[in-house]
């Protein structure tokens, strides 16, 4: 585990082991002020209606996503959410044993102000889920394959404009930026449709109220094709735009090359990175894929760059990196205060 100087108190999540500390004066760690939680509760879902609807993808990708925004005005979801937050969505029906669809959290896709400048309008990055069942359990039909759509995912995406929809939320205390963005420099990190909270999040560093961040941001995406690139356009337009932007695009089914984020980090280590991870001020993002975290973790280790980003428990230590296994990292390995993680 790391240790610092200064008063502790425990981080979200933190409670159940209290080991894991955060230092609350500690210059580096962000401070990210006040969020309100589920001022639309699951059991009381309110009505929000899709304003618009579009698709993301570029050519002929394999994948289905949309970018899709509701109207929340004159609900106490309007104007209750920052730019990193989730909201719920309600299919309607029942599910196989006959119970209401359970709340699905959606990440928000815009900034705090929402997609209308006023905080009236909700949207969020939404892919298809289309796969082939497969048994998960020993009392699973174990010869089973039949296409299995996911509910949530292909009811917000049939939705048109005009639909209403059930929405609640808005949930997620710590994916935030900070209270004063301009202490920080940004490090995005995203796998497929976890480029959407940085959608909102760039948006409003380099086109909310009043002057762009001057901060360094480099936000590093993966995806399967180019394709699969989502929102490219605009991440393109602002890297062009802004001196302090940097977008870089990792493809990992590549006739050219292929890779994983950690792993184009690690060969632009010593050109771009280094310095990013060494300056004080530097925050990482990760949103995406479970095992981009452990990738990025591991690779930090081996680079001797964890200090802030990362924490690490008893039996497992940082020296012994290699070694670590899945298992024992999902025991022994967080985030440090520097790390701001959302993976599925
Ligand atoms: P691949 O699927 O080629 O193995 P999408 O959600 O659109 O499928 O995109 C997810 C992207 O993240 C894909 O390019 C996928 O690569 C990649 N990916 C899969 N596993 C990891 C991992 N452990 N670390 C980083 N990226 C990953």
């Amino acid at each position: 585990m790391l240790l610092m100087s200064g008063s502790y108190h425990t981080i979200q999540g933190a409670e159940k082991n209290p080991s894991y500390t955060v230092a609350v004066n500690d210059p580096i760690a962000p401070e990210l002020g006040e969020v309100q939680m589920h001022a639309v509760k699951p059991k009381a879902p309110v009505v929000g209606r899709v304003v618009s609807t579009e698709s993301c993808m570029q050519g002929r990708s394999a994948s289905f996503v949309r970018h899709v925004s509701i109207d929340v005005s004159g609900t106490p979801l309007a104007g209750s959410f920052r730019a990193g937050q989730a909201f719920g969505v309600i299919a309607p029906g029942e599910d196989g044993r006959g119970k209401a669809h359970a709340v699905r959290l959606y990440s928000l896709a815009c900034p705090t102000l929402g997609e209308d400048g006023s905080g009236n309008v909700v949207s969020t990055t939404v892919k298809r889920v289309i796969d082939e069942y497969s048994a998960e359990k020993e009392t699973d039909d174990q010869e089973a394959h039949h296409l299995f759509l996911g509910v949530c995912s292909n009811y917000l995406c049939d939705l048109k404009v005009g639909d209403e929809v059930l929405v609640t939320g808005p949930a997620g205390k710590r994916f935030l930026l900070p209270a004063d963005p301009s202490k920080h420099d940004y490090l995005f990190i995203a796998t497929g449709t976890g480029i959407a909270p940085y959608y909102g999040m760039v948006r409003e560093l380099l086109q909310g109220s009043g002057d762009p961040a001057s901060s360094e941001i480099h936000l590093v995406m993966g995806t399967p094709y180019t394709t699969d690139l989502l929102y490219d356009e605009y991440f393109a337009s602002m890297a062009e735009e802004h001196e302090g932007f940097h977008y870089h695009r990792v493809i990992s089914r590549s006739d050219v090359r292929r890779e994983y984020v950690d792993r184009y980090i690690d060969r632009e280590m010593d050109s771009t990175f280094r310095s990013f991870f060494s300056n004080p001020r530097t925050l990482m993002y990760l949103c995406g894929l479970e095992g981009m975290e452990s990738g990025m973790y591991r690779m930090l280790a081996r680079h001797g760059l964890s200090e802030g980003f990362v924490e690490v428990k008893e039996p497992l230590t940082l020296e012994e990196h290699e070694t670590w296994d899945a298992k024992s990292m999902k025991r022994n390995v967080k985030s440090g205060p520097r790390s701001l993680v959302e993976v599925y």
